[in-house]
């Protein structure tokens, strides 16, 4: 079955007024485009739990911190509409920049605290354009549900502190981690890597399970941080903005007793990658001062 792309609210509202007046679950699943099996895997989550399952593509100028990162971002819509035929996706909704941002567009949504350190403070206004296009497009599907990936561990605390704290009426399902066969999580950035660069890749996930098991067998943190740090920098990882222990909810400091998630950012060959593993709780030792 082809996948019906929709361009406009007006499209989109005809059909999901139908749905509404049938009683239908509308689940939505946001994408940028550019799909792989990582976005797949929310899909196929989202068809095999509701009625009616809308992905939306659309890539968001105000999340990029430049121009050039929003020029480059790969765009590949008809290849997407066919991995989405498949699942039988009731709508493609593929809006353009002026039906999402009309010129007198003028509303920010912020979210605070959890916004605030590693994406937040590596990408100034990065947070505000994700909470700002995801609450659009919640308004623009009006969903029962929305799937958002554990990749963007981040991202995900974020809409669901917003569909929260806005009480919106939707439910948020996160969904694990699609990994390639040596550890790399999939993302659409993952092409921009030369295959050189692609075969090095894989020490990212690599330094943080390695972390997550020494800080969960008791090894001094700052000491395991450090040896990661160096076993990416050996791998040819330019930059490393941040691998760090935080509270998996508030993304604060780790608190005693509670979830804890390690996350990393890390620049190889000019592409910027981020990853995320899960630290057991009631880790004395991954309390340590490295999300101070
Ligand atoms: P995008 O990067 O296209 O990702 C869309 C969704 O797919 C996000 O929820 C993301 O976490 C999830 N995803 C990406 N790679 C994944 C993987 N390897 N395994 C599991 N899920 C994965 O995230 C965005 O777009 C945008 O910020 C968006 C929410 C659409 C707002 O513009």
């Amino acid at each position: 079955m082809n996948t019906p792309i929709i361009r406009t609210l007006h499209e989109l509202r005809a059909k999901t007024t139908k749905w509404r007046q049938e009683r239908r679950v509308i689940d939505v699943v946001p994408t940028m485009g550019a799909l792989h099996e990582g976005h797949l895997s929310l899909v196929e989550a989202a068809r095999r739990e509701c009625d009616r399952v809308i992905v939306t593509c659309f890539v968001n100028p105000r999340q990029f911190n430049s121009p050039e990162d929003y020029r480059k971002y790969p765009r590949t819509e008809v290849a997407d509409a066919a991995l989405l035929a498949p699942f039988g996706v009731d709508a493609f909704f593929v809006p353009d920049g002026e039906e999402v941002y009309p010129a007198e567009h003028s509303t920010v949504v912020s979210v605070s605290g959890i916004t605030a350190p590693l994406e937040g403070a590596h990408r100034p206004g990065h947070f505000d354009g994700v909470a700002t296009v995801v609450t659009l497009l919640f308004n623009m599907t009006q969903p029962d549900r929305a799937y958002f990936g554990e990749k963007d561990w981040q991202q995900l605390q974020l809409v669901r502190r917003l569909v929260a704290d806005l009480k919106l009426p939707l439910d948020i399902v996160g969904c694990p981690t699609v990994r390639s066969d040596d550890g790399l999580a999939l993302s659409s950035r993952n092409q921009l890597l030369s295959s050189d660069a692609r075969a090095r890749a894989a020490a990212l996930p690599l330094a943080l399970e390695r972390a997550a098991n020494s800080i969960s067998g008791g090894a001094p943190v700052e000491k395991v941080l450090a040896r990661a740090r160096a076993d990416l920098a050996e791998s040819g990882f330019a930059e490393i903005e941040y691998f760090e222990p935080r509270d998996s909810e508030t993304l604060g400091p780790p608190r005693p007793g509670k979830a804890q998630r390690l996350l990393a950012a890390a620049w190889l060959d000019g592409v910027r990658l981020i990853d995320n593993v899960s630290l057991s709780p009631d880790l004395p030792s991954a309390t340590g001062k490295a999300a101070s």
